[in-house]
């Protein structure tokens, strides 16, 4: 292997463009142990969803001993058959339908949020908008009472910067309002969980808890990222935010295209049942490994011009939400958010651009990509 680019988690350049690297790694070592990370990498489409469609092979729990104060025994890290009756009964009451019917609400929170900017000339998008949008958003399907709302950032961050302060009160949070929604049931996400476990079917009190912890946790920034990585998208390449502009009915494809050329979450883990063999290398039981969406989603096995952003690009069978049994239940959640927000904010912000005098700052998580903040000329 060319010894020309380094695997560098922790430098802002690596972090904002970690492209090169990943197209070199899928040429030259596609299946490859990192002595750091004490992790294999995994980065072509194939090899990608391969890894995530056997989870008899590659499973998705931890193999530590599973610690109670954070939510480990969640969905995303559960195997059949826990995963299966999880998710069966989550899918029952999170479905697309129940998604559908908040578009007028979301539509209510986002010109909420735009209006407050209008008064300013630049402002950081994130803040502003991208990443108070899905906490509401969420806020409002579990039925959290609006004065509890601005907690959830502040909690949400804490458990992506591994506190366990912060998930241990959060989990004590939804406790307390889940015995509430046990004597007073709503219209609610909350409710509707709490009931399909008084029918005697499986999620236990714990597990109520620990969806909703997984919700803020895992909708919240991701969905802040898609958002703000198309607006920085669109920066980088003017040719395809002039079609858009000119025509908004380009942008579910261009989301889409967001998702595959700027993929919110980086890489996955995977945890190695039984010896396998991924591209020539053997690997044996036992083992981490990390498959990269990003890597996958620029193969160029599978995407013509794979370094090219494309808006109307088809077909784009991207992985960004994974793939198989864990694939992303919010997939429709945050596809119906970033439609309906970035559409509102292209159309009251005529002429809103990146400020290309400030530097673009990712954030410090090599498993996530996006920016910290992203400073905006309205
Ligand atoms: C752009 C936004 C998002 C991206 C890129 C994304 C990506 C992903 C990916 C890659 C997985 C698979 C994890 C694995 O296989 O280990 C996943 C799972 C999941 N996502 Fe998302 N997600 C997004 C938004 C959301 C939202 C808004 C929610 C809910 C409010 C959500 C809830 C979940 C849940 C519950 C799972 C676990 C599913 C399972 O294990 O069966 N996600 N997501």
């Amino acid at each position: 292997m060319t010894d020309n680019l380094q695997f560098q988690p922790i430098d802002s350049q690596f972090l904002l463009n970690p492209y090169p690297w990943l197209a070199q790694m899928r040429q030259e070592a596609p299946a490859f142990y990192d002595e750091a990370q004490q992790a294999w990498m995994v980065f072509r489409y194939d090899d990608v969803k391969h890894v995530l469609s056997e989870w008899k092979t590659f499973s998705s729990k931890p193999p530590q001993a599973p610690d109670r104060k954070d939510f480990t025994q969640a969905l995303p890290f559960t195997d059949p058959p826990k995963h299966q009756s999880l998710r069966a009964i989550v899918q029952k009451v999170f479905t697309p339908n129940r998604v559908e019917a908040l578009a007028p609400r979301i539509t209510e929170l986002t010109h909420e949020l735009l209006d407050q900017m209008k008064s300013q000339n630049q402002i950081d998008l994130i803040k502003a908008f991208s990443s108070p949008l899905p906490i509401v958003v969420i806020g409002e399907i579990l039925g959290v009472p609006l004065d509890d709302r601005e907690n959830f950032k502040h909690w949400s961050d804490g458990i992506l910067a591994s506190d366990s302060t912060a998930s241990q009160t959060m989990s004590d949070y939804f406790r307390t309002l889940l015995q509430e929604r046990q004597s007073h049931p709503g219209q609610d996400l909350i409710s509707d969980l709490t009931a399909a476990y008084e029918q005697g079917e499986k999620l236990t009190g714990q597990e109520v808890v620990d969806f909703c912890v997984l919700l803020l946790t895992a909708g919240n920034e991701t969905t802040t990222n898609l958002i703000a990585n198309t607006i920085w998208c669109l920066h980088e390449n003017p040719d395809q935010n002039e079609r858009l502009r000119n025509d908004l009915s380009l942008l579910p494809g261009a989301i889409e295209e967001v998702l595959r050329y700027s993929s919110p979450i980086a890489f996955l883990n995977r945890f190695t049942q039984v010896e396998t063999h991924i591209a020539d290398q053997t690997i044996p039981a036992g083992q981490t490994v990390h498959p990269w969406l990003a890597g996958a989603n620029r193969d160029e096995r599978q995407f013509e011009n794979a370094d090219r952003f494309i808006i109307d690009r088809t077909p784009n069978e991207h992985i960004a939400f994974g793939n198989g049994i864990h694939f992303c239940l919010g997939a429709p959640l945050s596809r119906l958010e970033a439609k309906i927000g970035l559409k509102a904010l292209l159309e009251e912000f005529p002429n809103l651009c990146v400020d290309s005098t400030q530097p673009l700052k990712p954030i410090p998580n090599i498993r996530v990509h996006g920016l910290e903040s992203l400073s905006v000329l309205l």
